[in-house]
């Protein structure tokens, strides 16, 4: 039990100093889980966020926008590599964490439940979901265990691409027709709330915020990063001449921060609960993917299994 109580006190004091917790080190047990809980649904939400954009590569207005809705989608996939690789270096392989999200035992963002209905919801995925990943993501990346806080930190070079993206498509609407000008209005409408929902429950409803904080997984809580970015995409909204759908959102000078109103919590727990609008067709397709997949996972096992049998023939 001493020794336990010793490590106890070497992960602390690594933790206090900001040295990172790597994959040998000893670690208390419930830090291994929540990590490779939130890392594995940080994988899950790259690879299910692939979704919704892909149903518009074919569909996209001009080849610029095609290419880089192409690329947007290509590194997402990147993204849950490296995540799941993250995932893999606490002791979890890759088939059960894919296994949990095919099963629907493991989460993944809420707001890949919701359809991107027109061109315009490109474009508010990428300034607002994006947009709100990446004030996640750069708190991430001072994050206490070393391999997820390196893939925060080679994801959010990729990020700002995504999201100036979004916004530049958005940007053009606006510029456009009236009905362009609208079709923006009426994305920026669907997606503002749930794009709020992102950051997860108040700090003090959530789960995991108070101990996340303590070991520095969260290095800012979810109520402050939702502010964070509500107050940096506001003037953004603003510039678009677009409208935030929030009646009680309002400047306010002495918090020098915007107030403003509710979200339907009914709302966020009914999606994470697996019954928003998009659920059961997001996991269906994940499936299909995974089903379309076995034969390459086997052909790459067969040609490892070779190539391992032929390594020790050669060094007999
Ligand atoms: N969607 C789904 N589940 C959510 C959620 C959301 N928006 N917000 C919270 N939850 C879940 C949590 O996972 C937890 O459930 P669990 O115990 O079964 O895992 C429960 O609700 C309580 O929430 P907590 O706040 O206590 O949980 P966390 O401390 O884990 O905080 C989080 C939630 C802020 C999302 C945190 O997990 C996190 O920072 N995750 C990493 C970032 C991430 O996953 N972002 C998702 C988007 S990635 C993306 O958008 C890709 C981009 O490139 C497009």
């Amino acid at each position: 039990m001493a020794q336990e109580k010793d490590l106890q006190k070497i992960f602390e004091e690594k933790i206090e100093k900001e040295i990172k917790i790597e994959p040998k080190d000893w670690m208390p047990d419930e830090y291994r889980k929540n990590l490779i809980r939130q890392i594995s649904q940080h994988a899950h939400s790259e690879v299910v966020g692939m979704l919704p954009e892909g149903n518009w590569i074919t569909r996209a207005p001009s080849l610029r926008r095609k290419v880089a809705l192409l690329a947007k989608i290509q590194d997402e996939a990147g993204h849950g590599l490296y995540l799941y690789c993250a995932a893999e270096t606490l002791g979890k392989d890759r088939e059960t964490l894919v296994q949990e999200l095919l099963s629907g035992k493991a989460k993944y963002s809420s707001i890949f439940n919701y359809p991107a209905l027109t061109w315009a919801d490109i474009g508010a995925i990428g300034w607002l979901v994006d947009g709100a990943a990446i004030v996640n993501q750069i708190m991430l990346q001072k994050t206490s265990y070393g391999p997820y806080s390196r893939g925060m930190i080679r994801i959010c070079k990729e990020e700002s691409f995504h999201q100036r993206q979004g916004y530049e498509i958005l940007l053009t609407l606006c510029r456009g027709t009236e009905e362009q000008k609208a079709m923006a209005q009426d994305a920026l409408n669907r997606f503002w709330w749930p794009s709020l929902m992102m950051f997860g429950p108040s700090d003090k409803d959530s789960a995991h915020s108070a101990q996340s904080m303590a070991w520095k997984i969260k290095r800012m809580g979810n109520d402050d990063l939702r502010q964070k970015f509500i107050d940096q995409t506001v003037p953004q909204a603003n510039f678009l001449g677009l409208t935030i759908p929030d009646p009680e959102l309002k400047w306010n000078e002495e918090k020098q921060s915007y107030d403003w109103g509710q979200i339907d919590w009914e709302e966020f727990y009914n999606v994470i609960k697996g019954n928003g609008p998009c659920n059961k067709e997001r996991l269906a397709a994940r499936q299909a993917a995974y089903d379309n997949g076995a034969w390459v996972r086997e052909a790459a096992t067969a040609y490892a299994k070779k190539k391992a049998e032929r390594k020790t023939k050669d060094a007999a």
